[in-house]
């Protein structure tokens, strides 16, 4: 198996490839003045079993982009087969049509990627899990959930706690962290937002959570409002602390500043993206999804 990385999350792809027991294999990516990239693939690989690792958060375009080259440029080369790791998958949300007139960006990107040569697709806690039935390759769904649950259990003192799913759209996610948790007990916050703008109007909660402290678990932050609104009603709600769990960082606009000066005590989330050092803050911890990679890559 060779291992190739794109530009976005190369920290993730070495060591992903680290935990099989390889090293990334060079490609040369250039970018000429205009933006536009150029790539290709230093070594062999007619052949050869490929696997890409890139995630598509921002710049989304340009990475993706980038990913489209670097398949080509295998294709190209006689590789086998071209497994593709995104581990955040960039378009994600616009799964369907929500208003009439819309188009359905991600399945824009499957077609493109399946047409382009991609055999096996890859990626992390997927915003819903039908996503992979868009694709007509084979496509996984991998998750971060048990390594947040793994620290849930060494980390946290569990007589009082309470999982807490900041929308109606995560109950799975947060079912399947209880049942990681010899069935923890868990609460819903329903939260409506306006179509148009994606602002949240309001929000209520669903459950028990009065004297207990709440993990929040997500799947993506982006401007962190989801987390920081979730965290102030569940302090109105009488949690004594509140903790929280997404996979995906994308920490657009002001989301670092927001979440620090947050009630949330610390933010944990996974190295799916590859946060920039400016976007770090003091109650943030990276918990790194490599070992899942490599798990699944070897069997
Ligand atoms: C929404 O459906 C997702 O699960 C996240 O809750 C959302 O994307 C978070 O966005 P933000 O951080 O901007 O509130």
């Amino acid at each position: 198996m060779r291992i190739f990385s794109g530009s976005s999350n190369k920290p993730l792809a070495k060591k992903i490839a680290k935990n099989i027991g390889l090293k990334l294999c060079p490609l040369e990516i250039s970018i000429f003045p205009d933006g536009e990239r150029r790539i290709r693939v230093e070594e062999s690989v007619l052949g050869e079993d490929t696997v890409v690792v890139e995630s598509t958060n921002t710049p989304v375009d340009t990475n993706y982009m980038e990913l489209f080259l670097i398949i080509d440029a295998l294709k190209r080369s006689g590789a086998k087969s071209v497994k593709v790791l995104i581990p955040y998958l960039g378009y994600q949300r616009q799964d369907h049509v929500f208003r009439d007139g819309e188009a359905v960006a991600l399945e824009v990107i499957a077609k493109i990627l399946e047409n382009i040569g991609a055999t096996e697709f890859f990626s992390f806690d997927l915003h819903t899990p039908k996503i992979p039935e868009i694709f007509t390759i084979p496509a996984h769904n991998l998750s971060a959930l048990s390594i947040f649950a793994e620290k849930i259990k060494n980390d946290f003192n569990h007589d009082d706690l309470v999982l807490v799913s900041p929308d109606m759209g995560g109950i799975r996610r947060i079912k399947e962290v209880s049942e990681n948790l010899d069935n923890l007990p868990y609460a819903t916050i329903e939260k409506n937002r306006d179509l148009s703008t994606g602002d949240i109007n309001d929000s209520q909660l669903n459950g028990d959570v009065r004297g207990k402290v709440a993990l929040m678990v997500d799947d993506i932050i982006s401007t962190g409002t989801t987390l920081v609104d979730g965290a102030n009603l569940l302090i109105e709600q009488g949690v004594t602390k509140v903790f929280a769990f997404a996979t995906h960082a994308i920490l657009a606009g002001k989301a670092t500043d927001n979440l620090q000066h947050s009630q949330i005590e610390r933010v944990f989330v996974s190295d799916t993206i590859d946060i920039p050092k400016e976007k770090h803050f003091p109650k943030l911890e990276v918990l790194s999804v490599a070992q899942v990679v490599a798990k699944t890559l070897k069997s």
